[in-house]
């Protein structure tokens, strides 16, 4: 099968040297591209700016913007089974992008964002030959946040986790998750090293894609 998987944070540009991102370390969607290698598949890896090293044997290409990772994603999906959504995308981004370094003042400003383009309600909903994995990294009322998103980004099954935990989740290297499924299932992953979740992850998305073979054929 072939994955396709985002990772890691965007960057949004105010000026020549400043940006806006997020905490975003990549290990999460790194350590899937990895687990789907090691279990047969292909893997593309589409990458914001990661702190870890890509594994030997993804076809990976590096963005930075939120706008790259749409076009890249868009291209991509052409020739998958799966993509996996676990990049965090920046949702705003600067009106307007200073092409000379912003001086500093003394007075306090305002900088004007707008929003950035959603990649997965992007893609076409109906007539789509690869599974849609999302991710929803929530602070509060995670069930009910993640459902929405499942709904509202038309994703085949969503990996919730909770980023106000210290001990897991963003930067960390350990995770714990909820997914779920568009049949009102769920089924939770405790606490393990991003490596063991990505492994249960790869386990669950290639069933879901040999069901969805087995329909088809
Ligand atoms: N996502 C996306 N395009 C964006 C923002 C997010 O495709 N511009 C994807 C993420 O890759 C993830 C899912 O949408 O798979 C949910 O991302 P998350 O950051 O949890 O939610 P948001 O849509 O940003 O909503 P909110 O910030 O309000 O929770």
């Amino acid at each position: 099968m072939r994955f396709v998987v985002t990772a890691g944070p965007t960057r949004e540009a105010i000026d020549p040297v400043r940006f806006i991102s997020n905490r975003s370390s990549g290990k999460m969607g790194y350590a899937i591209a990895e687990a789907a290698l090691a279990a047969g598949h292909r893997a593309t890896l589409i990458s914001g700016p990661a702190s870890v090293s890509p594994p030997e044997g993804a076809q990976f290409l590096a963005i930075v913007t939120s706008d790259e990772l749409h076009d890249a994603v868009h291209r991509a999906v052409r020739d998958c089974d799966v993509l996996v959504m676990c990049a965090a995308v920046s949702d705003y981004k600067p009106a307007t992008v200073e092409p000379r370094k912003m001086k500093k003042r003394k007075a306090p400003f305002a900088l004007e964002l707008i929003p950035t383009r959603d990649v997965l309600t992007s893609l076409p909903k109906e007539d789509r030959n690869y599974l849609v994995v999302g991710f929803a990294a929530e602070t509060h009322d995670l069930e009910a946040n993640a459902q929405k998103k499942l709904e509202e980004k038309n994703c085949d099954m969503i990996v919730a986790n909770d980023v106000s935990r210290t001990d897991s989740g963003m930067e960390s290297d350990e995770n714990a998750v909820t997914i779920f499924f568009r049949n009102g299932e769920s089924q939770t992953i405790s606490r393990a090293s991003k490596k063991i979740i990505a492994r249960e992850l790869v386990k669950i998305i290639s069933k879901m894609l040999e069901k969805c073979l087995t329909k088809k054929s």
